[in-house]
């Protein structure tokens, strides 16, 4: 009978108890790829422009937050296509680079406050 239980303890900690956590580490991994391919043209701009922040900065005139990741007006397909397809002073980024699946975990991060 304990055996039983261990097995259904050990069962419930593999297979149950990652699906509670799996939007977290989805985030969690989310911004360590931004801080990785993103961070360094969108960061904080306290050591000089950075061309990401700098180019929303005058694109939105302050109307909206100069950082993405204050953004909560993000759309994850409009995410998606200037990643994968730039937009004007911003490189595309490679699938060799960035996966999709890393993709998703960026979006799941910059859309974690709406
Ligand atoms: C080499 C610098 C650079 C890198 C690296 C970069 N960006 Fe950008 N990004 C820019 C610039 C510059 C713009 C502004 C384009 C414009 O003028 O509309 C921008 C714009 C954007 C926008 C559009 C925001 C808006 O409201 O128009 C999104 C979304 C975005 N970047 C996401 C990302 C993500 C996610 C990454 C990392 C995978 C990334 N960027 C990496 C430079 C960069």
């Amino acid at each position: 009978m304990k055996q039983i239980l261990r097995l259904l303890c050990l069962l419930v900690t593999v297979f149950v108890m990652p699906a509670f956590g799996q939007s977290d580490s989805s985030e969690e991994n989310g911004r360590a790829v931004f801080n990785e391919w993103c961070i360094h043209c969108h960061g904080e701009m306290d050591r000089g422009p950075l061309p990401g922040t700098f180019s929303l900065g005058i694109k939105y005139e302050g109307a909206l937050p100069a950082l993405l990741e204050e953004r909560t007006d993000l759309a994850p397909e409009f995410i998606r296509i200037v990643v994968r397809g730039g937009l004007f002073g911003m490189p595309i980024t490679r699938k060799t680079e960035v996966s999709d699946s890393e993709l998703d975990d960026i979006i799941a991060y910059l859309t974690r406050n709406q």
